[in-house]
């Protein structure tokens, strides 16, 4: 009986053992599986915590690093701004020593376009002034003759200041006023037959109201001109009425020419044809201000030397 227990319960614990042991393996497998998920979380947990370590120190270093910047950069700006400081103090040097040069060589210049240039240029003759006997322009250049009303004699102008008459010329031809030279470089001796001549003809008296005596004319510097235009028979007396005199009232001090003897001057009679070359730049002085070469002070002239020409 005992025995038939035995048999009849071997067969019913067979699959319960089988379970177990499938349930043991199992349990195994899956303590192995934690066993390792834990071991990898563990060592994940240390790497996790190292790298959180590491960037920690490299946030550290990357602020600090930062930091180190934003000095260098502060320190870097100061020193730009001192060194544009220096820049702009150097350029500031710099300049001063420019205008410094500028300012000697527009002095030197001067002072060489001045010893160039004849002292007795711009002189008050006019019974002012004496020129010597024996004083003639340094260069003189025939006026072509074209530009001459009459060819029997040949007229002269001072070389350097030929281009301005000339100028004059052109604008005036250009404009359709007729203009021509008359009379222009006169020497000394030419100076003194005229008078004589006028004396013996008007009288002394009358002869020193036009005719200038030698060594006082301007006519003597070369830069003095009188006009003339077609129409009046080769004659000056009548050139106040023409267009060619209302031109070069309103357009020879742009060539450098002033009128010398205007209505009412204290030398001579009225002389409308008579015009002298003295620059552009004390010409336009003289129009500006409403003046008479003569109204002026000879020192205040004399500034205008070294401009002549210009
Ligand atoms: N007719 C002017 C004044 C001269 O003789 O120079
Ligand atoms: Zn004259």
């Amino acid at each position: 009986m005992e025995n038939k227990d035995y048999k009849s319960f071997l067969p019913n614990i067979i699959p319960v053992v089988i379970v177990f042991v499938l349930l043991g393996g199992f349990l195994a497998y899956e303590f192995m599986q934690i066993s390792t998920l834990t071991k990898n979380v563990g060592l994940l947990s240390a790497e996790l915590a190292s790298t959180t370590a590491l960037l920690s120190q490299n946030t550290k270093e990357l602020s600090q690093n930062i930091t180190d910047l934003r000095a260098q950069t502060v320190g870097l700006s100061n020193t730009l701004s001192s060194t544009q400081q220096n820049i702009d103090a150097v350029k500031t040097q710099v300049g001063g020593v420019e205008q410094t040069v500028g300012s000697i060589s527009g002095t030197v210049g001067t002072l060489q376009k001045l010893s160039q240039t004849d002292p007795e240029l711009l002189k008050k003759y006019s019974k002012v002034y004496f020129m010597n006997e024996n004083y003639t322009p340094a260069h003189l250049t025939q006026i072509p003759t074209d530009y001459l009303y009459s060819t029997t004699r040949p007229e002269q102008f001072l070389t350097e200041a030929w281009p301005h008459l000339k100028n004059l010329f052109d604008s005036a031809k250009a404009s359709g006023v007729t203009l021509y030279a008359k009379s222009g470089y006169r020497s000394f001796a030419e100076q003194q037959s005229l008078k004589s001549m006028y004396t013996v003809v008007y009288g002394a008296g009358t002869a020193n109201s036009f005719s200038a005596d030698q060594g006082y004319s301007e006519h003597q510097i070369g830069t003095t001109l009188d006009f003339i235009t077609s129409g009046l028979g080769g004659a000056l007396n009548g050139f106040e009425n023409t267009q060619a005199y209302q031109w070069l009232l309103g357009n020879a001090y742009r060539f450098g020419f002033v009128l010398s003897y205007p209505k009412g001057n204290s030398y001579y009679v009225y002389e409308p044809w008579h015009w002298r070359f003295v620059g552009v730049k004390l010409a336009t002085y003289l129009r500006d201000s409403k003046l008479n070469f003569y109204d002026m002070d000879q020192r205040e002239i004399d500034t205008y030397l070294a401009n002549t020409f210009d």
